[in-house]
């Protein structure tokens, strides 16, 4: 078999010790040691070139707050970026991330994630050094860490050896509007929740019939 190319994920932020504990455990770590993927996360600040390692500054037009700056970022993007590499900018006003975009980002060797604070990040940012601005859902966090841990996660375990084969066909979304039925396992009766009966029946064919008529709405 050949062997496969690692896929390389890189998160660009001032708080690299919140994303690393959670890609180096379970599925993500695991897939790290076989070498499978790669997850990098780099100290935006280490991009800066002032003595105070300034990573944000005033709004042009005035307003609250800090809004993160071009320079930094593009800097750091610069310094990581490999060839065949796909730029994702966290933003609360993105397009919503879905699983249609996590198949079409596991074809890239490197994805580079932005993540902003504060305000958010110099609209430049998006318009000349992302490729994209993808949004996690319909609410504001305090960052773009946990948004990036999100994606990555959604799209590594796509990415084949990450997770059995097996366990990716026909789960929630791999279809238009697919929901994956009711899951059960031992003991068959706990107080008095009971397993439906058509599951410890061994009937296949029954199986799939209830199934088929118990995928969530
Ligand atoms: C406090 S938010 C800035 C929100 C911005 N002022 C707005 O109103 O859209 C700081 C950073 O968190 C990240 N962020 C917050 N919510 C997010 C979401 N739902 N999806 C993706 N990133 C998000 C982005 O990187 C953003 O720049």
């Amino acid at each position: 078999m050949a062997k496969l190319k690692k896929k390389q994920f890189d998160v660009i932020t001032i708080f690299p010790e919140v994303v690393l504990p959670y890609v180096q455990a379970s599925i993500l770590g695991r897939a790290q040691k076989a070498k499978l993927i790669e997850i990098r996360a780099h100290q935006l600040r280490d991009f800066a070139t002032d003595k105070h390692h300034k990573v944000d500054d005033t709004p042009y037009g005035g307003g609250p707050g800090m809004v993160m700056k071009v320079e930094v970022f593009e800097r750091a993007v610069q310094a990581v970026k490999g060839v065949k590499a796909r730029v994702v900018l966290t933003s609360a006003s993105g397009k919503i991330f879905t699983q249609t975009d996590a198949k079409r980002l596991a074809k890239y060797d490197q994805l580079i994630f932005l993540c902003g604070r504060y305000e958010g990040v110099d609209q430049r940012v998006e318009d000349h050094v992302a490729d994209e601005a993808l949004s996690i859902g319909d609410y504001v966090l305090t960052g773009g860490e946990l948004p990036a841990m999100v994606m990555i996660d959604a799209i590594a375990r796509l990415i084949p050896g990450v997770i059995e084969k097996e366990s990716l066909v026909r789960e929630s979304h791999s279809d238009e509007g697919y929901r994956e039925h009711p899951q059960y396992t031992k003991p068959p009766v706990y107080k008095k929740w009971k397993v439906p009966e058509v599951l410890l029946s061994g009937d296949h064919k029954k199986i799939e019939e209830w199934r088929k008529a118990h995928q969530k709405e």
